[in-house]
């Protein structure tokens, strides 16, 4: 079959196998072909065992492999076939030299680049769906006419703001498809090239186009807001619990207001996952950069809170656990970053085990999709770890249980079970607020939620809590 566009993506990770399959699902006159550096990951593009669980990826898989969706290791070939390219390498923190710890690593990306100059025989569109810092473009474009070759280079910024455990749904019907470019001729053919892709499935009005450093900026400052969304109701959290107020009660009173708006006001642990924390520091960086300190500062902030809460959640078990969790059993529930997600990079479950093991407690770690990826996190961690599916398992000998992935399946798990197999007192700390605190404080639990009194079967001075 004579395909009308050949698509490669460079990158075969989290974003590039979600988004191009779903090209491939809506697009069946494109031929899209994903490559990567890691063979094993491909291997398991091409298996029965995707390399990530994601909700409803399987079966567009399933549809669309090696029809017009393809998985390969070749890059040069993918390179010289096609028309358009997709880089969706990781762009890590960097962990060296100037700017360590804030400024993105960009040598993937730059590798890559380097790869499409060598590899290509004719002209293509090169399109950034990583997250990059803004002015990307300027630099792979300077990379990209570096050989003189007299091939036609032409950069677009196309952002992915897909979220983990509901991308399928976010790319099927994405609130806004965003594709920056140069506003020159050629800039304009290529994004209108990018337009007509994403015309077969979304309507035109949720398609903008902009200049291509609005752009590259824009998504760092998307994630920058939703990331202050969740450090906001989270600094409340923590004076919710000094004054007796309610955290669920003041986001519905607060996200009601239509300018606010009631979504990522859901307090927790802290955020995770591989985005927030590097996007914000790649913007505080940017910031610095240009000698913008009291705005590199601001956005700065919102990484501190987060470590602030991780840290608390932590002061809070141990100082409800009589100041010391030596010898104790505690179970985790959840160790994603999120629900619905194998997923577990920056999860707040990382720090929290660490912490625990700290403590010379036990830890038990059960999450229904991420315990080969939790293993590899806590891999030379020195303590008592142990792994299992099974919460009514993990709980079995607890002193406690701290819940930090929301999980649908911890909410129905039959807790008075779970009460009578567990060390007495028995404690819960509900880090995503997702549990019945009532009904478990009924059952005999004493039940530490975020942001909301806590409920102990011990007085509520602060620093003692002694039996009634
Ligand atoms: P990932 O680590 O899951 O995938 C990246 C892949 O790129 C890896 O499989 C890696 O082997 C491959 N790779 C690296 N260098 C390569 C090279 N030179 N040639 C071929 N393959 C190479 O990362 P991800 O989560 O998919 O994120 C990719 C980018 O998308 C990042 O910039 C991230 O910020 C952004 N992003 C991620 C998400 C998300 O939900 N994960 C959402 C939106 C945007
Ligand atoms: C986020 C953004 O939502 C995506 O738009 C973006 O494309 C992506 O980052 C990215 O660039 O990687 P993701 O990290 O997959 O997506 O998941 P989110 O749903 O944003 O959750 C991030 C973290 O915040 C999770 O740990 C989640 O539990 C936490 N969170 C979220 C809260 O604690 N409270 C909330 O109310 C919302």
């Amino acid at each position: 079959m004579e395909f009308e566009k050949k698509i490669l993506c460079i990158g075969a990770g989290y974003v590039g196998g979600p988004s191009m399959a779903v090209i491939a699902l809506m697009c069946p006159q494109y031929k899209v072909t994903v490559v990567d550096i890691n063979p094993t990951r491909i291997a398991e593009w091409n298996s029965d065992h995707l390399p990530i669980f994601e909700p409803g990826l399987d079966e567009i898989v399933k549809k669309t492999r090696d029809s017009n969706l393809f998985f390969s290791t070749d890059i040069p070939k993918g390179i010289r076939e096609s028309d358009i390219i997709f880089v969706s390498v990781n762009t890590p923190t960097k962990e060296f030299g100037v700017g360590s710890g804030q400024a993105a690593d960009l040598q993937y990306w730059e590798k890559t680049a380097r790869q499409i100059l060598e590899f290509s025989e004719s002209p293509k569109i090169v399109v950034e769906k990583s997250t990059l810092p803004v002015k990307t473009a300027e630099a792979m474009e300077r990379i990209l006419a570096s050989k003189n070759s007299g091939i036609r280079f032409d950069l677009v910024s196309n952002p992915e703001f897909l979220a983990e455990g509901t991308a399928i749904a976010d790319l099927l019907s994405p609130d806004r498809v965003l594709i920056g470019s140069r506003e020159t001729a050629n800039g304009l053919q290529a994004r209108g090239e990018l337009v007509e892709i994403y015309a077969n499935w979304v309507p035109g009005e949720r398609i903008i186009t902009t200049n291509i450093w609005s752009s590259e900026l824009s998504k760092l400052v998307a994630n920058a807001f939703l990331a202050q969304r969740v450090s906001s109701i989270n600094s409340i959290s923590a004076l919710c619990e000094k004054t007796d107020a309610d955290i669920s009660e003041v986001a519905i009173a607060v996200g009601m207001d239509s300018r606010i708006g009631d979504k990522f006001l859901n307090a927790s642990v802290g955020f995770g996952g591989s985005c927030f924390k590097k996007d914000i520091l790649n913007l505080v960086y940017l910031c610095q950069h240009y000698g913008l300190h009291e705005v590199a500062d601001y956005w700065e902030s919102v990484v501190k809170i987060n470590q602030y809460q991780k840290e608390r959640f932590i002061l809070n078990m141990l100082g409800a656990m009589f100041n010391t969790l030596s010898g104790k059993r505690i179970a985790l529930f959840g160790f994603a970053f999120k629900a619905n997600t194998g997923d577990t990079r920056e999860s707040p479950a990382i720090l929290i085990a660490k912490r625990l093991l700290e403590e010379k407690a036990e830890i038990v770690i059960c999450d229904p999709k991420a315990l080969r990826n939790a293993r590899v996190d806590l891999e030379g961690v020195e303590g008592n770890i142990s792994y299992t599916e099974d919460p009514y398992h993990a709980a079995e000998g607890s002193h406690a249980i701290a819940l930090m992935t929301e999980w649908d399946l911890y909410r129905g798990l039959d807790y008075e079970r779970i009460y009578r197999c567990m060390v007495k007192p028995a404690f819960i700390f509900d880090g995503r607020n997702i549990l019945d605190h009532r009904r478990l404080f009924e059952i005999g639990f004493n039940v530490f939620p975020i942001g909301k009194p806590a409920m102990t079967y011990y007085s509520s001075s602060q620093d003692f809590h002694v039996v009634r």
